[in-house]
């Protein structure tokens, strides 16, 4: 029987994986759970945001359903002990560095959307953002120039074998879609951009059949809001990435929808919803369980080679979107609680 590590972290983590455990134990599935700490409540609890037992229970899961972390109360500390740590630190430990990010419009939330509903209702796209590297896990610190003047650096780096295995990724995704893919960098100004560029095009040899196109960040951060719809796969590092799914969500009608998956070169995945831990609205229960309940569905698919229950359970949220089920980032009034019950009805 598959164990799926829950880790629900800070903010409105516990609240949308109460609503995803809900709804995967009413799907019978026979999966076990396995609860642990993680991020400032794991810092309060026992002194550290990543524990070794909340480790060792995410390397022995199958798959892990991940909240969200982050904790305003945490900001004064060090930052190895800062809640986000733990979110940094199980991508790199478990080797995570394939982020799948779908960001889709469910029909009916056009309105919900910060653009035009027309200009929205187009997007249906994947970014595929590295994990592993970049400018997170480069060679950081603060130090003293020679003037005097204090001075913070955080080092922006890829080697090409790291490059060369997202691409393939991003390519292979492109492939299981609609064959088009956008490989976003700063080629104009970055080093790291030159050589993930350059490293892109060679993968390229091994999909004929996937159209590749560059495109530097600024301009896709302005594509996104003005064309949305003519992206398929996305294909970028670990920091563009990040900024631009944050921002497809929000074209896509809230932050509250997105799932992510992120990836081994094996099956094994985190799962989390791409929004944080919200502390303005924590234990209010105002939170969209949507995105978590989406991640578990996507868990389903990439981990547990259950896609039949994956579609069922992107289904139920549809209907129950399409019903006029509406958390308040999407303009209606139901609590998260509800937001659960609405897709378990329509299970
Ligand atoms: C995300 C988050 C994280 C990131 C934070 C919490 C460290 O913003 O998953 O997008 O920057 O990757
Ligand atoms: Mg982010």
């Amino acid at each position: 029987m598959p164990l799926i590590a829950l880790l629900p972290g800070d903010g409105i983590g516990p609240e949308v994986i109460a609503e995803a455990r809900r709804v995967l134990d009413a799907m019978s599935l026979d999966l076990t759970f396995e609860e642990a700490p993680v991020g400032g409540a794991a810092y309060q609890a026992g002194g550290h945001p990543l524990p070794a037992a909340t480790l060792d229970l995410a390397r022995r899961a199958d798959a892990i359903l991940f909240g969200a972390v982050g904790d305003p109360t945490c900001d004064a500390l060090e930052r190895s002990l800062r809640p986000e740590q733990a979110i940094l630190g199980l991508r790199k430990e478990l080797a995570l560095f394939a982020n799948l990010r779908p960001a889709k419009l469910f029909p009916g939330l056009e309105d919900a959307s910060a653009l035009r509903p027309e200009v929205a209702a187009a997007i249906d796209m994947v970014i595929v953002r590295e994990l592993n590297g970049d400018v997170y896990f480069g060679e950081k610190g603060m130090r003293t120039t020679a003037a005097g003047l204090r001075e913070g650096y955080d080092v922006m780096r890829y080697d090409e074998s790291e490059v060369a295995r997202i691409a393939h990724l991003g390519f292979q995704t492109a492939t299981k879609r609609a064959g088009k893919l956008c490989s976003v960098d700063k080629a104009n100004v970055l080093e790291t951009s030159q050589l993930w560029r350059d490293v892109v095009i060679e993968v390229s040899a091994h999909y004929p059949q996937v159209a590749l196109t560059h495109m530097y960040v600024d301009n896709c951060a302005m594509q996104l809001v003005r064309d949305p719809g003519q992206f398929d796969v996305i294909v970028t590092g670990n920091l563009f990435g990040d900024i631009l799914s944050d921002q497809a969500s929000m074209c896509a009608g809230s932050i509250g929808m997105l799932p992510s998956a992120s990836l081994d070169a094996s099956a094994k995945g985190l799962y989390e919803p791409i929004h944080g831990s919200a502390p303005d609205i924590a234990g209010q229960s105002k939170a969209n369980p949507c995105a978590t309940i989406l991640s578990a569905a996507m868990m389903l698919r990439h981990s547990l080679g259950m896609a039949e229950a994956a579609d069922r359970l992107e289904a139920a949220v549809g209907a129950a979107l399409a019903g006029g089920a509406r958390t308040a980032d999407l303009g209606g009034t139901l609590s998260t609680r509800a937001m659960g019950d609405a897709v378990l009805v329509a299970l």
